[in-house]
Formats: structure tokens, C-alpha cells, sequence
């Protein structure tokens, strides 16, 4: 029957448009590397950020000769670390941020690098990047998060190498 034909000439045509709808996706995120949401680092409950090992004591740690993770709390309208401290790191290194939200939906883009990416409460966004050069770079938030959101941000410091010994033969 020819209506039976249309109708499957019309089937054909809307999956073909739904592959092809799913597929500029998939190439997007996968070949682009663009990434809506980084949750690369897990779940964590929001009732449970103040118990979790990494995130009760919010801190950059070194974990290697040149590596450190940096545990971060984003909240409204503060970065722990980041505004009311610095976040330090030496030149030259591989840092990983763990960043995670307790309130509602954040931003953290460190302005002058290509991180980026939206933090969400109950999930942990991973994300790294190598400082080879001395300097300093914003940390902003760029989801609306309240009244205050204009004014959240924090400061990220890479200090040049021989500062930064310094900074560790201090105090320790
Ligand atoms: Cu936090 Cu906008």
C-alpha cells in the first residue's frame, strides 16, 4: 500500500535524524572533548563533604615530585581554598583539582588555562592542568548561584621554583 510506504519512507527519515542528532553528540564529546559536566571524580554525598578524607579539610597536597591535588569547596559565594587564602602551587607541575559544590550549582574556571567546568552538589568534578610558567590566575564562578554570584572568586598563585623552596623551608 503506498500510505504504508510513506509512513516507513518517514520512519527511515526520523531515526536517520535521531542517529545522526546522537552521533554529532557522541563526536563532540568524545573526539571535541567537550565536556557539559565533569563528574570524572565520583559521587559524594553533600551530607558527607565534611567527612570525606579529601574534602574535611579543604588544601592543595603534594602528591608527587611534581604533582599535587587540590581539594576545593565551592559554596555560596566563597572557594576553600582559593578566596580567603590563595591556592599555591610551584611552577612546573601537574595539578588535579577536586572541586565540589555544598550548597547549589558553581562554576570554576581558572582564568588563563582551559579549565572549566560546572561543579554540582553530591558530585565531584576532576580536572588537571601543568603550570609551566610563574603567575597568577582568577578563579571564578560562572553559574548563577545567587545574589553574591558576581563576587565569587579566588586567586590561584604559581610561584616561580625558588619561592616556592623558600615557602616550604619556612615553617614548615
Ligand atoms: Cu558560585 Cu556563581
Amino acid at each position: 500500500m503506498e500510505i504504508h510506504k510513506y509512513e516507513k519512507a518517514w520512519l527511515v527519515g526520523a531515526l536517520v535524524l535521531i542517529f545522526f542528532f546522537i552521533g554529532t553528540i557522541a563526536y563532540v564529546s568524545a573526539v571535541v572533548g567537550v565536556d557539559m559536566v565533569d563528574d570524572s571524580g565520583g559521587a559524594l554525598d553533600v551530607d558527607e563533604v565534611s567527612e570525606d578524607e579529601r574534602f574535611a579539610d579543604p588544601r592543595v597536597e603534594q602528591v608527587g615530585e611534581d604533582e599535587y591535588e587540590v581539594y576545593m569547596i565551592a559554596q555560596q559565594f566563597i572557594f576553600r581554598p582559593g578566596t580567603h587564602d590563595t591556592v599555591d602551587v610551584p611552577e612546573n607541575s601537574e595539578v588535579t583539582f577536586y572541586v565540589t559544590s555544598i550548597d547549589v550549582i558553581h562554576g570554576f574556571q581558572l582564568v588563563g588555562t582551559n579549565v572549566n567546568t560546572m561543579v554540582i552538589p553530591g558530585q565531584v568534578a576532576e580536572i588537571t592542568v601543568e603550570f609551566d610558567e610563574p603567575g597568577e590566575h582568577g578563579i571564578i564562578c560562572n553559574e548563577y548561584c545567587g545574589d553574591a554570584h558576581a563576587d565569587m572568586e579566588g586567586l590561584l598563585v604559581v610561584h616561580p621554583e625558588d619561592e616556592w623552596e623558600e615557602m616550604q623551608g619556612g615553617d614548615g
